[in-house]
């Protein structure tokens, strides 16, 4: 079973923070250093140094690397998205963005988020308009999920050994979204597209989950042939000024990360489970939700365990014994 977590190369040089990563996970992924913004930062340009960083730190502790993100609308670079290009002109520069990145880390990352949360959150089971899909896109629009396909046969040609995933949010359960995406799946699988797994991020607000329902979702999409990972789960907190969350909810939050890997595990096609960064000193969810919310993850700011995270260990112990 993969463990993973998202990183930050910043945080690399603290003690603490490598030593916790090290020790805890057999998996990580770059939040946000494979994304456009950061590794195409200009027309002719790509920086990988960062992304090396923590390829190289994976490597030396024996951790696998998942890629996030090759296609997204968001954190893309302004010489992109206000570069005024043609379709044809889109679709030249995704080729290449897609065959370069994934050409660079053929070999070391053995999993891609290729397309990430290309379904509406307004009008679930339609495709998100995007840059890519129709704001120009790349010559595709009005074909469905054709632009998909095709960012997936140019990263399958540029490392044909990589896992390939789709990755959503809001899809976890069994809803009109995760309905479009096992359509758009099974499409791909019953014509030869690569897509290997689907990528459930599970980012879990107001103490929610519905067990049942992300169990019976994982079921329908690994009969498919496809793996599913989960891949930035946290569970947010409501927290005082101080950022300190109710002891309360502390075990809420545990029990639902106990719950959530058990719908996991439960499923042999559910290989991974990942969360969203693993201690609440670097976590998204502060500043996502001006601070209302928090202590999302695993670890505390300290770098102490957490409830959830002896409920995490519990799981996959009992799992590793049955
Ligand atoms: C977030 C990162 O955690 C932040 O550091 C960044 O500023 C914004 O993006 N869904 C995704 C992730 O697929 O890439 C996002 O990560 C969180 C939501």
């Amino acid at each position: 079973m993969l463990i993973g977590t998202a990183v930050r190369p910043d945080q690399l040089s603290e003690a603490a923070y490598a030593s916790t990563l090290a020790r805890e996970f057999n998996m990580l992924e770059p939040e946000d250093v494979l994304k456009w913004e950061v590794v195409h930062p200009e027309p002719q340009s790509f920086d990988f140094s960062q992304g090396d960083q923590l390829v190289d730190f994976a490597i030396r502790h024996r951790m696998k690397v998942r890629g996030h993100t090759l296609v997204w609308h968001q954190q893309n670079p302004k010489w992109l998205t206000e570069g005024k290009y043609t379709s044809g002109e889109l679709a030249q520069i995704l080729e290449k963005h897609i065959k370069t990145v994934v050409g660079h880390y053929r070999g070391k990352v053995f999993a891609w988020d290729v397309v990430n949360e290309a379904f509406d959150e307004v009008h679930p089971g339609k495709l998100r308009s995007t840059i890519w899909r129709d704001q120009p896109g790349i010559g595709l629009a009005g074909n469905g999920s054709s632009y998909i396909e095709r960012c997936l046969r140019w990263a399958h040609e540029a490392d044909p050994q990589a896992l390939l995933f789709y990755n959503e949010a809001g899809a976890e359960v069994v809803n009109p979204k995760s309905d479009a995406i096992y359509a758009m799946v099974r499409d791909f699988r019953q014509r030869g597209v690569p897509i290997d797994g689907v990528g459930f991020q599970m980012h879990i607000e107001k103490l929610h989950a519905d067990v049942a329902s992300i169990s019976a979702n994982i079921k329908r999409f690994t009969a498919l042939g496809v793996q599913v990972h989960i891949t930035e789960m946290d569970v947010a907190l409501p927290v005082d000024a101080a950022g300190t969350p109710g002891a309360e909810d502390l075990q809420k939050q545990a029990n639902i990360y106990r719950e959530i890997a058990n719908a996991c595990l439960s499923h042999r096609g559910c290989t991974a489970i990942q969360t969203w960064g693993f201690t609440d000193k670097y976590s998204w969810i502060g500043w996502h939700s001006k601070h209302a919310q928090g202590a999302a993850l695993p670890f505390d700011r300290n770098y102490g365990a957490k409830p959830a995270h002896e409920a995490l260990r519990g799981a996959l112990e009992r799992a590793g014994s049955r």
